[in-house]
């Protein structure tokens, strides 16, 4: 037999035999003879490497290294689903699914606890994979996702599909992953979700496959097109060419005890399931029907997500130790031996301020429950009263700042240090400008930033820019070399070409959370717009509300804060959004204000993205700057504003004209 056609034989011998492995549970051959065939084929395509196919299994060790990685706009938007967590909240779905649909079915799905993946096929074969992003635009990460045994290379039929599904990392992989973290002296990772967040988004593609990540397939966006007229045959044709699935354990129900009985069976397997799932997805089965109920301006109506209420688990209270926030705001924390909380290992958790303790009677030698709070710090929600011991120590509060020792005061339930210059409130907006989503600069744990505050080295946010200038200095600290620096201050360079939301973030600027600071920079696209922009306008952009607005007003009226951006701007950092390109030939849309109300044929999110790659602002209040308001099905009072402020009413027809118009 020629080269060519063994190789061939081989590829498809061993994508048939992962197939039968992974997706029908049914393996068809011995570890050794896939071994046998795998080395085979290593060995071929090695030497006549030009006969090596793009759908060889082969491609699963991972290749060469990326800069970095590149932006991908997801064809059709990958939205979430709204989080309920109550029997209460599934009937008040139920009810409002009702009012549209006279006897829906229900698809139930395992909510597997991963990040959520988008994968093309062209002509069967798979030619790109993205994360989620923010929903719009994604990572490409078609090269770490070709590493993972369980997302097939080929498809069964030669067809041009996307397929969406979880990436996760298995309960036992994730072991292994720490087992090695450890051997190697590095932080372990928190959880499975972070570990197979953290694998995907590998440079080096070579460590994703180490990490042996999964995939499950959930959703076909565009099921219609592949002649499917329910979710629950989407999942059978995913499984057909070729997706594992969770077929074992998706179901089809038709009413909300059923529902119920689901959550509480999958609940009570869920610790023995080889990987983490943290709820049940419920989605209207049939496709018509999904489409009758459509979309909010936010999120899906035809589908909800339900979280399993959080894990609590006891501990016994070790110690308080308090410290300074931000904004001064004092936080005591509990401090006890580490307890594994919903897969992540933890030894401190936050007992929010003084009154919440003394609510609670909080004592040091308590038993405690600990639970996570909005899934990440988490806190001691109650005292087992049962089990105090006689020498359990009453909590005592402290008067003074534990860092600069001003006498603290109190506002409603919290204490604040009200020492503006508090060194704990610079080092924490040290810290909080370093970190992953702000200006991700890496290599600076809390410690160091500490250190370098206690040494003078960086005192104001605009001096990780000058810290080049001890290079040397630097070199011969305890703890450092050579190439830690250098990585140090590679990363710092590498932040001052961060889009401007990132630094928007970082500053820390009031109620600016990382989502507000990208909606600022979206419309405001630089630094000297945002700052000119008045208190009416920024109230008038969607989603941004009076607090925001005057903080944002507030912070740019400060001399001294107009000054650190004018240091900022010296050392060359990046002051503008970096997003999407934006069209500008259309003048008719360029530059225009647009108010969008009433139901659409598509999610009001598409349209404002639109409208904004074409250069115009998407506001939420209808005044006499708006140029346009879009209106769809059942207008609410915005229509009948714009009718009185005279503003030109476009229908979806005519918004479909206008845009089409470059
Ligand atoms: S369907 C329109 N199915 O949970 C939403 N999502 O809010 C389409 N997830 O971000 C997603 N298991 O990452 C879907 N069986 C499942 C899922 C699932 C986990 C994640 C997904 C999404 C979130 C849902």
């Amino acid at each position: 037999m020629d080269i060519k056609n063994r190789i061939n034989e081989l590829i498809d011998y061993i994508n048939k035999a992962s197939y039968e492995y992974y997706v029908l549970d049914n393996p068809t051959i011995t570890d050794q003879e896939y071994d046998d065939y795998y080395n085979e084929l290593l060995s071929l395509e090695e030497k006549y490497p030009e006969l090596k196919r793009e759908d060889s299994p082969t491609n699963r060790v991972g290749g060469e290294v990326l800069d970095k990685f590149e932006k991908v706009t997801h064809v059709h938007p990958m939205l979430s689903f709204d989080d309920i967590f109550n029997e209460e909240e599934i009937i008040l779905f139920d009810e409002r699914v009702r009012k549209t649909i006279k006897n829906p079915c229900y698809t139930l799905e395992p909510k597997m606890d991963g990040l959520s993946g988008s994968l093309i096929y062209e002509n069967g074969v798979l030619v790109k994979a993205a994360t989620r992003g923010d929903g719009i635009t994604g990572e490409d990460i078609t090269k770490n996702i070709k590493t993972i045994k369980t997302v097939p290379l080929r498809l069964t039929q030669n067809i041009d599909i996307e397929v969406r599904g979880e990436i996760y990392m298995s309960k036992l992989s994730f072991e292994k992953a720490n087992i090695e973290k450890r051997k190697n002296n590095e932080n372990e990772f928190a959880n499975p979700r972070n570990a197979a967040a953290g694998s995907i988004r590998q440079l080096d593609s070579k460590i994703t496959a180490k990490r042996d990540l999964d995939f499950i397939a959930y959703f076909i966006p565009n099921p219609e097109d592949y002649g499917l007229k329910t979710q629950f045959e989407s999942l059978e044709y995913l499984r057909k060419l070729g997706f594992v699935t969770n077929y074992k354990l998706n179901k089809k129900v038709d009413n909300v005890s059923e529902i119920i009985e689901y959550i509480d069976d999958l609940s009570k397997i869920r610790k023995d399931l080889p990987y983490n799932i943290d709820g049940v997805v419920l989605k209207v089965n049939n496709l018509d029907d999904e489409k009758k109920l459509g979309f909010t301006s936010r999120v899906p109506r035809w589908g909800i997500a339900y979280k399993f209420p959080a894990e609590e688990v006891l501990t016994t209270l070790k110690d308080v130790k308090f410290t300074v926030g931000r904004t001064g705001k004092i936080t005591p924390n509990a401090i006890f031996s580490p307890v594994h909380v919903d897969g992540s290992l933890v030894s401190k958790a936050t007992l929010h301020n003084y009154d919440y303790c003394k609510d609670k009677d909080i004592r040091i030698g308590d038993v405690v429950s600990i639970r996570k709070a909005g899934d990440v710090i988490p806190e001691v929600v109650e005292v087992k009263l049962d089990r105090r011991k006689e020498d359990s120590i009453p909590l005592k509060m402290i008067t003074n700042c534990p860092f600069c020792n001003t006498l603290l005061i109190k506002k409603d339930a919290n204490h604040f240090c009200p020492n503006d210059k508090c060194p704990a409130r610079d080092i924490e907006s040290l810290i909080h400008f370093t970190q992953r989503d702000a200006m991700y600069i890496e290599g600076f744990g809390d410690r160091i930033i500490e250190d370098f505050y206690n040494m003078n080295y960086i005192r104001n946010v605009d001096d990780f820019y000058n810290l080049h200038k001890y290079k040397d200095e630097l070199k011969t600290l305890e703890g450092f070399g050579e190439k830690s620096i250098e990585n140090l201050l590679n990363s710092i360079e590498n932040s001052k070409n961060n889009s401007l939301e990132r630094l928007l973030f970082a500053l820390g600027i009031r109620y600016v959370g990382k989502k507000t600071a990208k909606i600022l920079s979206k419309y405001y696209k630089t630094m000297d717009n945002l700052i000119k922009a008045d208190y009416e306008e920024l109230k008038s952009i969607d989603e941004i509300g009076e607090t925001i607005a005057k903080s944002v007003v507030d912070y740019f009226n400060d001399e001294k804060n107009l000054k650190l951006i004018d240091r900022l701007k010296k050392c060359n950092v990046n002051m503008r959004y970096l997003g999407k390109e934006v069209n500008t030939n259309n003048d008719l849309v360029n530059s225009k204000t647009f108010v969008i109300t009433g139901t659409l044929s598509k999610p009001r999110d598409e349209i404002k993205e639109v409208l904004e790659s074409l250069g115009a602002n998407v506001t939420s209040s209808v005044t006499k700057k708006t140029d346009y308001v879009i209106v769809g099905e059942n207008p609410g009072s915005k229509y009948d504003k714009a009718i009185s402020l005279n503003i030109k009413i476009l229908n979806e027809e005519d918004y479909n004209k206008l845009i089409n118009k470059s």
